[in-house]
């Protein structure tokens, strides 16, 4: 079997993370935060000791000012519903998931102003497009810092120092980079980094979370979800600090062990060393894909705007039969159709078939790839 679907969640999973949640199941399986027992502690410890080294890895010295949350959805809808009211101006791009058009959409609809910048067909945009977009009401600027479609890497940076000088803070979407390119909240201007822990980060499904820059005051956020913190038990109202005040609930704890292992495991592999690996095998299929008669290959040509995920078309052919033909007959799993992401493939020209998406990550090599390359070309030319 050949796994290219990373882009949707990594798979295998570094053994490291099995067996940190083995480990903390086993033998720290108390309520972190809340009792005071020894299972509680050992717990507590776990989740802050990834809280602490995944704050250090986005550029954040506070720990505390990170948030788990159950995925990179719920920490996006933590901003847009908890900061944004109705009448607020917000700024995003042609090239944004669901997780961001779906929660800004309803707000819309509820009197929300909404400005789409519109990117290039291969999801490229420039920062200052972002910037003719602002105006003095707007509140907030959300990009997807790699789109999930084409791979397309948006400057995130650029951007971020052009909004901080007009005033608007920024949201960005790393769920296609935490993990497999460098990311620094202070370096980039990022206001709110919202991950997951499921992708480039090889955690466990169930973790996510997001991040609050010292520029931004938190109280301007209203929680999602009231409860439980472990914390100020006497109150009846939600506690203000910092990360509780949105941690209501006992956490996914056994999936925080795993992510930290995640982390862990990234960082001795070295970012650098895993965005280096997946360029290579960028090119390898970029280049085979598009050699193969029939086929357009989307996104940037420029393959350092890219991440390892590639979507492609096959002339006369729905992409889902292409999908299903590898997935049968080759054995080779990929994600078709629209990704979530219809705004995307409305950008690049191709809602609303959408495409095949071949995304490879850590543990692909280029055999396999080269075997990817083989399989296309005989299921295209039937
Ligand atoms: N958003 C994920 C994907 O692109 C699940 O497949």
């Amino acid at each position: 079997m050949i796994y290219l679907d990373h882009a949707a969640t990594s798979w295998p999973k570094p053994p490291e993370v099995m067996e940190a949640m083995r480990r903390f199941l086993e033998c720290a399986g108390g309520n972190p935060g809340r009792s005071g027992h020894r299972l509680s502690i050992e717990a507590g410890r776990i989740v802050f000791a990834a809280r602490e080294a995944l704050a250090h890895f986005f550029g954040l010295d506070n720990p505390l000012r990170l948030i788990f949350t159950p995925n990179v959805t719920y920490a996006l809808n933590t901003v847009i519903n908890g900061y944004l009211r109705p009448g607020d101006h917000v700024v995003t791009t042609g090239m944004e998931h669901n997780a961001v058009m779906r929660p800004l959409r309803a707000l819309e609809a509820k009197g929300l102003q909404l400005t789409i910048v519109p990117c290039a067909p291969d999801g490229t945009l420039s920062a200052n497009d972002v910037v003719r977009a602002l105006r003095d009401d707007t509140r907030l600027v959300i990009v997807n810092h790699a789109s999930n479609v084409t791979g397309t890497i948006l400057p995130v940076g650029e951007i971020g120092a052009l909004a901080h000088e007009a005033g608007v803070p920024l949201l960005v979407d790393a769920a296609q980079t935490a993990g497999v390119l460098p990311i620094d909240m202070e370096a980039m201007h990022i206001d709110l980094l919202a991950f997951t822990g499921h992708k480039g980060l090889q955690g466990p499904p169930g973790t996510g979370g997001l991040l609050i820059g010292y520029g931004f005051d938190a109280g301007q956020i209203e929680p999602l979800v009231r409860g439980g913190t472990g914390s100020r038990s006497e109150l009846e109202l939600q506690p203000e600090m910092l990360p509780d005040c949105f941690e209501s609930g006992t956490p996914n704890g056994v999936g925080i062990a795993g992510l930290g292992a995640g982390l862990a495991f990234v960082q001795k592999r070295g970012v650098e060393a895993i965005r280096a690996h997946e360029l290579e095998l960028t090119r390898r299929l970029v280049e085979g894909l598009r050699a193969i008669p029939g086929v357009t290959v989307y996104g940037p040509e420029d393959l350092e705007l890219r991440t390892a995920t590639v979507s492609f078309t096959a002339k006369g052919m729905r992409v889902s039969e292409i999908g299903f033909r590898l997935d049968e007959e080759y054995e080779i799993l990929c994600r078709v159709g629209l990704h979530c992401a219809p705004a995307a493939h409305r950008t690049i020209g191709t809602y609303p078939e959408g495409t095949v998406r071949l995304a490879p990550g850590l543990y692909t090599t280029l055999a396999e790839i080269d075997e990817t390359l083989a399989a296309v070309e005989k299921v295209v030319a039937r």
